[in-house]
């Protein structure tokens, strides 16, 4: 007898961002730039700032992940696992995503974190559906969390103007109807760890009077060779998993690309012919938050999605780290 495919269906979504906006007029009085610069060469109107000392990226997972589990009506003890995809962790060691085990109370679950910087979300919606598909593990949260605030240089108006703070989560569960994760094309290319990266913090450069001085605890980016290889990474990848599955633009029923730039994004969009009311952005409220953007997409839009629409997500980031993923949307626990 012929066996169904187990895919992991996306069940449930949770999202959070800080109260605390950083508008294009405060970053005016902070660096040597305008509202005007900012919103034409980015798109981004205003972004979210973890203020609060206390609290770190762990915290923004964990109220993503509380709202996910009081969408989806289970309990803590429920969750059998947990992938946090970031670059900002609470602490070089351990993984944050042990202190969200924690703090949310899930008492069943292991976890760990997953870099891959801007691509993390992806790659670790991908090991989240490989768990699924095992049969080992039922009910597998996938996170994309950062606090891009703690490494970004306010006195840098190449950067700072960028990025955001966030988090936002998926449940993954094994489906038989075919909804969930059907495919994924992932690239990496280390020659891009050169333009963009921070430099200093790790086992290479430890932290040191020199380096904070230097301003090497920072990101440090070459955003021209990014912006190009950002357009040609999520666009050829896009193009290489549509032609895999056989789908053309028209199929498609949603793009959802890495929120770094609008330019890039309509770039991408303009490559792949795709019209921009099936291209969700919510850039200009959050900036780019990483590893957050794309799950915080799926959070917003989520009343916009119908079962059995097909989802192409997208993602660049520093590695270089790129690729696409083909998602066919299902039920929500919610909806059920
Ligand atoms: N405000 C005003 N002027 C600024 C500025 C700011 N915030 N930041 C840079 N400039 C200046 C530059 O110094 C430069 O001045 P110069 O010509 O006198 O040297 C000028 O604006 C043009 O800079 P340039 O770097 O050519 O601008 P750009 O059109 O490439 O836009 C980025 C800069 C960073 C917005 C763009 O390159 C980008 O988005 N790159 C990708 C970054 C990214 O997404 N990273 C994360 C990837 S996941």
């Amino acid at each position: 007898m012929n066996k169904r495919r187990i895919t992991a269906e996306i069940t449930a979504v949770g999202g959070y961002v800080p109260e605390d906006r950083l508008t294009n007029k405060m970053l005016e009085e902070m660096v040597e730039t305008s509202d005007e610069w900012i919103t034409e060469r980015t798109g981004i109107k205003e972004r979210r700032i973890l203020r609060d000392p206390a609290l770190a990226t762990s915290d923004m997972a964990v109220f993503a992940v509380k709202k996910l589990l009081e969408d989806s009506g289970l309990l803590p003890d429920e969750i059998d696992c947990l992938i946090l995809a970031t670059s900002t962790p609470d602490q070089l060691l351990a993984p944050a995503a042990s202190l969200v085990c924690e703090k949310a109370g899930l008492n069943n679950a292991w976890g760990f974190d997953l870099n891959a910087a801007c691509s993390g979300f992806l790659y670790a919606l991908s090991m989240g559906a490989s768990l699924i598909e095992s049969e080992r593990y039922k009910k597998v949260i996938v996170i994309g969390a950062d606090q891009m605030s703690a490494i970004v240089n306010y006195t840098d108006r190449n950067t700072c103007i960028l990025f955001g703070d966030g988090a936002g989560a998926v449940l993954l569960e094994p489906s038989t109807t075919g909804a969930g994760v059907i495919d994924y094309i992932f690239k990496t290319d280390g020659k891009g760890v050169a333009c963009l990266s921070v430099p200093a913090g790790g086992s290479l450069e430890p932290a040191s009077v020199d380096t904070l001085a230097t301003g090497r605890n920072y990101v440090q980016q070459d955003g021209k060779t990014v912006f190009k290889a950002a357009i040609k990474g999520m666009s050829d990848a896009c193009v290489e998993i549509m032609e895999r599955n056989n789908l053309t633009e028209q199929d498609v029923n949603w793009l959802i690309p890495h929120q770094a730039n609008l330019r890039i994004i309509s770039a991408v969009c303009k490559r792949l012919n795709f019209p921009p009311e099936k291209v969700k952005v919510n850039i200009q409220r959050y900036g780019n938050t990483t590893a957050a953007t794309i799950p915080l997409c799926l959070w917003d839009f989520q009343a916009d999605f119908s079962p059995g629409d097909n989802i192409l997500l997208t993602a660049f980031g520093a590695g270089f780290t790129w690729g696409g993923t083909y998602l066919k949307w299902g039920t929500l626990r919610h909806n059920n």
